[in-house]
């Protein structure tokens, strides 16, 4: 049921990731209509000693663009309740504050949902799922549903994944479980379903026969500035790769959906995973930035990657024969996150005098989302001259009055719907680790070295190379800009 009484319950309230994220996301939904102040009520819950204005004041700051009078109309809506995550004690109580609140309510018609986002982490997880499920849950006498919302990581590897799906698994259902990979929320990720599927243009396409290669990519300009402790005892393949880039190249390489149920979507995304091949050592370079470890809570003989390009092959109809290169790394020269499909060379080629570009359909994901087609064009004026163009939609230009939407804020609004298309199944979860369990333990044991790059450059030079030898043809003398506003 989709209306009631809704308790969102934001555990870890006073974290980074509920400051800078859920916070934010709820406040949008707020500001849009999506979270009534008469129907909803969020809950922070954390060990610090706060008082309900002391959680307001911290998340204060990290909500822009509003009127003082609809920001305190939110702040209003938010209590918060202190305790520890492995004792009884602190849930019961929290229990009787959501109750508290739901009997205050005139809820005769409706249902009462409860929502808890545990920005926590994964370490506590299964107590705090434990805890939750013995104290928390809504009551069976009330319709309405709890739902349960994580985070990666979702453990290290195959083995220590598996234990958690099992943990979480004896508590909750999988139809209450929300593993979040917030690019799944993102607006051009979100729109790879839509361009695959309805456009006639590219389903004869997209397939071995036209694409060469394709390349999943994501850059930071900045390092893991604070929390490196955290980051080297996961790594880029963990933080980046394994999870957003590979939802994304599912999204790519799956095959139609029977339709668009969440489900037939997500056994698409199962049915691409388990088709990856063994990556192979030859196809992976991964690097570690100067001055990584310089980090004090990085151990000094860290091999851990803040940048990887690894291949992916998939063993199917469509794509035998074609790598998705897969890169992510941190303290690069540019952010931006992005998808190339690069096309094979016009056979037969009569411009003899200049070696054709090749065209190469770009998805920029973030930030100035766009896509664009590189295509040769005749250079206007009196030679017959050729030069490379793009036809570009890029949403700034395109969409002028639209804001596009966060992703948590997207994901969040799921889950009150109950829609998982963009959530990942424990399946798909089984899967993707399948793919990159064995590559991360040769690289935790050392069998895999990090070769060092500079900061601020594109990487390791190793992967350019890997790049070119995969078939790769940079395009040269042209960049594109994105467009702005006169
Ligand atoms: C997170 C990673 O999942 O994604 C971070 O842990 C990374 O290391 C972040 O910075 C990137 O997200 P976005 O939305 O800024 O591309």
């Amino acid at each position: 049921s989709e209306s009631g009484c809704l308790s969102i319950v934001v555990l870890g309230a006073s974290g980074d990731l509920a400051k800078k994220k859920t916070f934010p996301a709820l406040f949008h939904l707020f500001q849009q209509g999506f979270l009534q102040a008469g129907e909803v009520h969020i809950f922070g819950y954390a060990r610090s000693n706060l008082s309900d204005d002391g959680l307001r004041e911290r998340i204060r700051g990290y909500l822009k663009g509003a009127s003082d009078e609809h920001l305190s109309q939110f702040l209003q809506l938010i209590k918060y309740v202190s305790g520890s995550y492995d004792s009884g004690e602190g849930f019961e109580l929290l229990n009787n504050t959501i109750s508290e609140y739901e009997t205050s309510k005139n809820n005769e018609s409706g249902s009462y949902r409860r929502l808890f986002y545990l920005a926590l982490p994964p370490s506590v997880y299964p107590s705090v799922c434990k805890m939750i499920r013995s104290y928390c849950m809504n009551p069976s006498s009330h319709t309405g549903w709890t739902r349960v919302i994580v985070e990666k990581p979702f453990g290290k590897d195959l083995d220590s994944s598996e234990k958690l799906s099992a943990e979480l698994g004896k508590l909750f259902e999988e139809d209450q479980l929300y593993r979040i990979d917030h690019y799944l929320g993102k607006e051009l990720v979100q729109n790879l379903l839509v361009l695959r599927f309805a456009n006639r243009l590219f389903l004869p396409l997209w397939n071995r026969d036209n694409i060469a290669n394709v390349q999943i990519v994501f850059k930071e300009d900045f390092g893991t500035e604070g929390r490196g402790g955290y980051f080297d005892q996961y790594g880029i393949i963990r933080d980046i790769i394994q999870n957003h880039l590979l939802q994304v190249f599912c999204l790519v390489a799956m095959e139609k959906p029977v339709s668009l149920k969440p489900e037939h979507i997500r056994d698409e995304k199962v049915k691409v995973l388990q088709s990856v091949e063994p990556i192979k050592h030859e196809e992976v370079v991964i690097g570690q930035y100067d001055g990584y470890k310089d980090d004090p809570t990085v151990p000094d003989e860290s091999n851990t990657p803040t940048y990887a390009s690894v291949v992916l092959r998939v063993h199917n109809e469509r794509w035998e024969g074609v790598p998705f290169i897969l890169k992510a790394g941190k303290a690069l020269n540019s952010r931006k996150a992005e998808i190339r499909v690069q096309f094979k060379d016009a056979p037969g080629d009569i411009f003899r005098c200049k070696k054709q570009g090749r065209n190469e359909f770009v998805i920029r994901l973030q930030p100035s989302e766009a896509m664009y087609m590189k295509l040769t064009v005749k250079n206007p004026g009196l030679e017959m001259a050729t030069e490379q163009s793009e036809l570009d939609l890029s949403y700034g230009m395109r969409y002028q009055d639209v804001k596009i939407p966060e992703a948590y804020e997207r994901l969040i609004l799921d889950t009150i719907r109950g829609d998982q298309q963009h959530f990942v199944r424990r399946d798909e979860l089984r899967a993707a680790w399948e793919i990159f369990t064995p590559l991360l333990h040769d690289i935790d044991a050392g069998k895999l070295k990090s070769v060092s790059y500079e900061p601020g450059t594109r990487g390791p030079q190793e992967a350019d190379e890997m790049s070119r030898r995969m078939g790769y043809v940079q395009t040269h003398g042209y960049i594109w800009v994105p467009p702005t506003l006169a």
